[in-house]
């Protein structure tokens, strides 16, 4: 038997019904708070990523899966979204109509990191991304959208952690300040943290070997070395928040993996996900766009991890399942062919409705209709015909009535409806 390919999975049907829901709730807070959807493909020149993500990160150097394609050129299966969504707004002059762009994006990433739990080598974002726009309430706007999506999905425990990261005025005065510390204690760095450390020392606050972690406790705050203008802005950002009463810890160790982030970074962590606890992150990425060949407008976003955020709602799948409205039970040809026609014209009007066409006795499609979870079962046979009436069975409360053969599709239709006023079953 050929299996799938290790830390990549399959989505089942189980499963799927809680997935739709969930992207059905995201899409639409996303169109309230002005977003358009962006489709990007999941391949890219591996260029693109060196330059946003920074070839020196885990991701660019050991993550990606990069082949050389038949016409030589060097391609990646994306790691995330954003450097691709910049991508797009650049290569399409997005920001020629309006430099104020708020687009979204929900699809597989891949990264080949070690499988475990929570972590997978194929994974799901959705993303948001605003360009063209400075005010720090820009920032606590997107962080006010992931919370408020968060808590449509009435997730539990999850905390909010913020962070700066500066911007190219005060970065090196931080980056400075960490070599020093870094020179200080050689020993106590693996060999990547060595080789990363004069080149780019924030990146040693992503290593997940555990000496390194630990050594890091007592590296200086970055927050400590932030300019006028970054501290403002934090401040700003810190004021919204408290607003509209949004929770949130200053983590000042949170630089995040990616090379591209300036000023407010933060990530949303799952109390109950274990090591893998980060279900959310984003930041603000002010040089990106024109590092990749754009103009000189901002961006600011965000990606939540799908797999991780179903973790969170484990046990809630069934809530949304779509089981049938209706099972048509009809015995003999005649009665069949009749049920045919009212399964079709019931599905044309919405009706979720299922029938077995192998004319199993009665008795085993009563089964069946238990088993799909059927609402109401319509049974019908060669009595029934004969008294021009269907048998309307309501699986819940067992009570059973009769409805003339011509009156089926209607009753059936009228019953659903008032049965799903005020919410979807
Ligand atoms: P990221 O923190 O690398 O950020 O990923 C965002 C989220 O994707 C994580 O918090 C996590 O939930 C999920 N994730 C990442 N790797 C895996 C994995 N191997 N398996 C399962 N889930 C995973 C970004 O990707 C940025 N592009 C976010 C962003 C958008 N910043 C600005 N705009």
């Amino acid at each position: 038997m050929i299996k799938l390919v290790r830390g990549f999975k399959d989505i089942l049907p189980a499963d799927t019904a809680l997935w739709q829901h969930v992207e059905g709730v995201v899409r639409e807070l996303l169109e309230d708070f002005g977003f358009a959807e962006l489709r990007i493909p999941v391949l890219e020149q591996t260029e693109l990523f060196a330059r946003s993500i920074g070839a020196g990160t885990d991701i660019v150097e050991k993550e990606m899966y990069t082949f050389t394609d038949r016409g030589g050129a060097s391609l990646s299966l994306r790691p995330e979204a954003t450097a691709s969504v910049v991508r797009a707004y650049v290569e399409h002059r997005m920001y020629a109509k309006d430099p104020v762009c708020k687009l979204y994006t929900i699809g597989p990433m891949f990264r080949r990191e070690r499988p475990q739990r929570g972590r997978y080598r194929q994974f799901h974002q959705i993303n948001a991304e605003i360009f063209g726009l400075h005010d720090p309430r820009t920032d606590a706007e997107l962080i006010l959208l992931l919370m408020t999506f968060f808590g449509r999905l009435e997730l539990g425990s999850v905390a909010l952690h913020i962070n700066s990261l500066g911007c190219p005025e005060c970065r090196p005065r931080f980056k400075d300040a960490l070599k020093l510390f870094l020179a200080g204690r050689p020993e106590e760095f693996c060999s990547d943290c060595l080789r990363r450390k004069d080149e780019n020392p924030l990146r040693l606050f992503d290593c997940k070997v555990p000496d390194c972690k630990e050594a890091m406790q007592e590296a200086p705050s970055i927050l400590d070395d932030l300019c006028e203008a970054c501290s403002t802005h934090f401040d700003d950002v810190k004021r919204s928040l408290d607003r509209f009463q949004i929770p949130y810890q200053i983590n000042n160790r949170l630089v995040r993996g990616l090379d591209y982030y300036t000023r407010t970074t933060f990530e949303v962590l799952g109390e109950s996900l274990g090591a893998q606890d980060a279900v959310a992150g984003g930041g603000r990425y002010d040089g990106l766009v024109k590092a990749l060949g754009g103009p000189n407008e901002p961006g600011v976003g965000f990606a939540v991890g799908v797999d991780r955020l179903m973790e969170l709602l484990a046990g809630r799948a069934q809530d949304f399942e779509k089981r049938p409205h209706i099972f048509v039970a009809a015995i003999g040809e005649t009665a069949q062919d009749m049920a045919f026609e009212w399964v079709q014209g019931l599905r044309l009007q919405g009706v979720r409705t299922e029938m077995d066409f192998e004319n199993r006795s009665l008795k085993s499609q009563m089964r069946r209709a238990d088993k799909l979870g059927a609402s109401y079962v319509v049974i019908v046979g060669d009595r029934e015909l004969d008294e021009g009436v269907a048998i309307f069975r309501d699986m819940a409360t067992k009570e059973q009535e009769q409805v003339v053969l011509q009156e089926v599709v209607g009753t059936a239709v009228d019953r659903i409806r008032t049965s799903t006023v005020g919410g979807e079953s």
